[in-house]
């Protein structure tokens, strides 16, 4: 059984999951409005990415006997000045999710509550790709400057992302 305090805490985590998953479908229509397609399907996948992520967290509360109440999601920012803006955005936000989480991991110690200790491991690691796969961009980004043929073939590059579903005991279904 879930305690009240792991179970308030990881419904919030679902909250800033989904808002996740709603600024980067907004950095998408953003960057469809650029008609930068690779860049959009990149945000698409990480979008599909940061549902999962509520539904594993939705299926884990349910798994524990607790209760899933949803909240309002916040609106996301609808604009950036370049998609270098937009990807340094990526890259504060995730870091501020991995404070979310090493938040989430104290308080499961705290609580004694192993198995949210153990579950939340598997986001621990998460962040750590997140975070690192946002900087690259970045990086990329910072190396091309403004030249638009650099940003064509980022574009090309990112557009060779696929979302992969995972199976239903990963939290697909
Ligand atoms: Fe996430
Ligand atoms: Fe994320």
């Amino acid at each position: 059984m879930i305690s009240k305090k792991v179970e308030e805490a990881l419904n919030g985590q679902i909250n800033a999951e989904l808002y996740s998953a709603y600024l980067y479908l907004s950095m998408e229509s953003y960057f469809r409005s650029l008609n930068l397609s690779g860049f959009a399907k990149w945000m698409r996948a990480q979008t599909q990415e940061e549902m999962m992520h509520a539904m594993k967290i939705y299926n884990f509360i349910n798994a524990r006997g607790g209760r899933v109440t949803l909240k309002a999601v916040e609106g996301p920012p609808t604009k950036w000045e370049s998609p270098l803006a937009v990807f340094e955005a990526v890259y504060a936000h995730e870091q501020k999710v991995t404070g979310l989480i090493d938040e989430l991991v104290n308080l499961a110690i705290e609580e004694k509550d192993h198995a949210a200790n153990t579950f939340l491991q598997w986001f621990v690691n998460e962040q750590v790709e997140e975070e690192d796969s946002a900087d690259q961009v970045v990086q990329k980004l910072k190396m091309i400057k403004n030249d638009p043929d650099g940003l064509s073939l980022v574009d090309r590059e990112l557009g060779q992302r696929v979302f992969t579903p995972p199976a239903a005991a990963e939290g697909g279904a």
